[in-house]
């Protein structure tokens, strides 16, 4: 019997230590950021309820963000788990942003090899795409989330309580996602245009599983998930942006290079309502440095040789392609972009 993974549950806190404990095992393992730790303080009452039902709960506190996503800190966590005597039918909760998801969706596929999880994702960036679709990993010094799994939760669990401690700037990265969204299917943008907040976000995740049931692995259809991020990850990288804000600079490059006028016409709209503000170009009064860029794209994972790259392209609102594109004429395109910079 397979177990239908990526399923979404929408909550309030107020119910999700219930629902924790209702699939719960007999050692159930968290692993949890450590702000949301001090802000919420979960691992005391999880393992106080857990307790009182004669289970076992044991806790990971995770570095917060990126600094958790090493193969240090993965040899650490499994080594501790592993010494707390576990079996296969233990559990493992993640509670925490998209670098909680990443590093402890990947401890899940690791230990005793592989455990189920569940994923409570507290970052709108997380909520709207991290936590759901298995892509677990760690990053390597290479490149960002180079060494990781396919290894899908059984269940996500969608509480937005939680964005009420999230900082103004994790805000922003998370709405640069759901811009993103904006351009895949028509009826999200109609949310945002509409300032549905909570909707929007479910719609996200819906739209994410919908991709991710028909196409697990990415061999096709899932890479339009990554619209915008073939460039955005190397602006992300050169000018230390915030992932989402980068893939709204990535989708605006896009478009500026492809000369989609009317897609512009409409990110400007989205951009609006969600906050971004693209006047302030991260490159400023400077041209992009188009060799650090090069370097950067030969290193994405949707390189498909050499010299050729899978990029993602809308041509309308929920129209998009996936085109096989020569390097040297995405970089002709960039060489233009940076001439008329001027
Ligand atoms: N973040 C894109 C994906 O999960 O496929």
């Amino acid at each position: 019997l397979i177990k239908e993974k990526n399923q979404i549950k929408k909550l309030n806190f107020i119910d999700l230590v219930d629902e924790i404990e209702k699939k719960s095992t007999q050692t159930t393992l968290f692993i949890i950021d450590e702000n949301i730790e001090k802000n919420y303080q979960l691992k005391a009452l999880l393992e106080s309820r857990l307790q009182s039902n004669s289970k076992r709960a044991i806790t990971w506190i995770a570095k917060p963000g990126e600094p958790t996503k090493t193969l240090n800190e993965v040899e650490r966590c499994c080594e501790f788990f592993l010494s707390q005597q576990i079996t296969r039918q233990s559990v493992v909760f993640t509670i925490g942003g998209g670098a909680t998801s990443d590093f402890g969706g990947f401890i899940a596929s690791l230990l005793l090899r592989g455990l189920s999880w569940n994923s409570i994702p507290t970052s709108l960036l997380s909520m709207v795409d991290a936590a759901l679709g298995g892509k677990v990993g760690v990053n390597s010094t290479q490149a960002k989330n180079l060494i990781g799994a396919f290894h899908s939760p059984d269940q996500v669990y969608l509480c937005c309580d939680f964005l009420k401690t999230l900082p103004s700037e994790e805000r922003i990265s998370g709405n640069g996602e759901i811009l993103k969204y904006c351009f895949l299917d028509s009826s999200i943008s109609e949310l945002v245009l509409t300032d549905q907040r909570e909707e929007t976000i479910l719609a996200c995740l819906n739209f994410k599983k919908k991709i991710v049931d028909l196409d697990p692995f990415e061999a096709n259809q899932r890479k339009i998930l990554n619209l915008g991020h073939t460039l955005g990850h190397c602006l992300e990288r050169m000018y230390a942006l915030p992932h989402g804000v980068a893939v709204a600079w990535g989708i605006f490059l896009l478009l500026t290079i492809e000369n989609n006028q009317s897609l512009l016409k409409k990110l400007k709209e989205f951009a609006l309502k969600l906050d971004l503000d693209l006047k302030a170009t991260p490159w400023g009064s400077h041209k992009l440095d188009l060799k650090i860029l090069e370097s950067l794209l030969k290193m994405d994972k949707k390189m498909t040789s050499t010299d050729e790259i899978d990029l993602i392209l809308a041509s309308d609102l929920g129209e998009i392609k996936i085109e096989k594109r020569k390097l040297d004429h995405l970089m002709n395109q960039l060489h233009e972009f940076n001439h008329d910079l001027g």
